[in-house]
């Protein structure tokens, strides 16, 4: 642990049910970019150097590799599986009936794993890509939200929670009407709900709203993105880490832009989940968050700054007649049909 940091030095959330999960975890989505083996063996590093926290999802087709390296974590004694916490994802093509069950068994067989501590619903609706697909792709029989869709969809999440297959369900890439039209209605609570957060994309109504219903908030993107797919890149996205905001920060304290976007999103109250195959990053991503915390003029500084530019626009989900990616996010405050 020479390098990397002790875990228990590392913040953590308390969730409804009073576990503990810690305040930032490794992402593992290679971006069409990386790998599943470079993946998977910066999970092992990442642990090795203190992260318990990893993030995972069947639609990154990795995996069967994480779940290698998580045996060999568990073979070497360099962690218990309690002492982690792991996420998985169903994919927008299992939300028929039982297929949310079937997923969920697939990605715990392929992590080798017998629970998962929390499990999400990817994206609230069934339209999905192909991986890899680019920005222009379509599917035909993608179609705009249903709450009894979304519903069928949570039931089977709440079987799965009640077998004892997973410790918590949440929810991904929701907003404020959908969460008002599906919350009431559910038997069992989101613990968590995953939605892209940065500092040019802060989303301060939809953050409020997770944590008045004591609900965390996972903030994925969290350093911007800088190698995300093309897909989901356009001409008018602010990169974070060239916000004159954030340089300014970084030169002040003498760190990466990177780690400022990092210290922000801890300080704010949301779970960071930045990716990285690289051990200097990611080392110096943890560690971070447990030493020269942000200014409170520079967190204001920060708050200030918010570009409301989101970078996974989801564009590729769009439904025939859908008048634009706007759509997906209900930005008039009526679920988009
Ligand atoms: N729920 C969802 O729908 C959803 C959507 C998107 C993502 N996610 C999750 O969120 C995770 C993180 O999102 P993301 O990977 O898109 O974006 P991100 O974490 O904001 O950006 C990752 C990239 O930032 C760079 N980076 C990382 N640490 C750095 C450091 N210390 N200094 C300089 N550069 C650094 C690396 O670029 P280089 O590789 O070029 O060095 C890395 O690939 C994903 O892996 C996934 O688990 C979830």
């Amino acid at each position: 642990m020479a390098k990397g940091v002790d875990p228990a030095k590392v913040p953590y959330k308390t969730l409804y049910t009073g576990a503990r999960m810690p305040a930032m975890g490794i992402g593992t989505f290679g971006s069409d970019k990386y790998s599943p083996e470079q993946v998977s063996s910066a999970v092992y590093g990442a642990v090795e150097n203190g992260y318990r926290l990893i993030d995972c999802a069947s639609v990154y087709q990795n995996e069967k590799e994480i779940g290698a390296v998580l045996g060999h974590l568990f073979e070497d004694q360099v962690v218990k599986r309690e002492e982690l916490f792991i996420t998985g994802k169903v994919w927008n093509d299992m939300h028929g009936d039982g297929e949310v069950i079937a997923s969920c068994k697939q990605s715990l067989t392929d992590l080798g794993l017998s629970y998962l501590d929390l499990y999400f619903v990817h994206w609230p609706f069934p339209n999905y890509h192909a991986p890899g697909c680019d920005g222009n792709s379509r599917n035909p029989d993608s179609r705009p939200f249903s709450t009894e869709e979304f519903m069928g969809v949570w039931r089977q999440c709440e079987q799965l929670l009640e077998e004892g297959l997973v410790r918590h369900i949440g929810m991904s890439n929701m907003t404020i009407p959908k969460l008002e039209a599906v919350l009431t209605l559910c038997k069992i609570q989101p613990a968590a709900i995953e939605m892209e957060l940065h500092p040019g994309f802060q989303q301060p109504e939809l953050f409020d709203y997770v944590q008045k219903h004591n609900i965390v908030p996972i903030g994925y993107c969290p350093i911007g993105s800088p190698s995300r797919p093309e897909r989901d890149r356009t001409s008018e996205d602010v990169a974070d880490t060239q916000m004159p905001e954030i340089l300014e920060i970084a030169e002040a304290h003498r760190i990466h832009p990177a780690v400022v976007c990092l210290k922000w999103a801890v300080q704010r109250g949301q779970v960071p989940i930045p990716f990285s195959v690289k051990e200097p990053q990611y080392i110096s991503n943890l560690k971070c968050i447990t030493e020269d915390p942000l200014t409170d003029e520079e967190m204001e500084k920060i708050r200030l700054a918010d570009k409301n530019c989101r970078l996974v626009k989801g564009q590729v989900f769009l439904w025939a007649g859908a008048k634009g990616w706007e759509d997906l996010w209900d930005v008039d405050g009526i679920i988009a049909k």
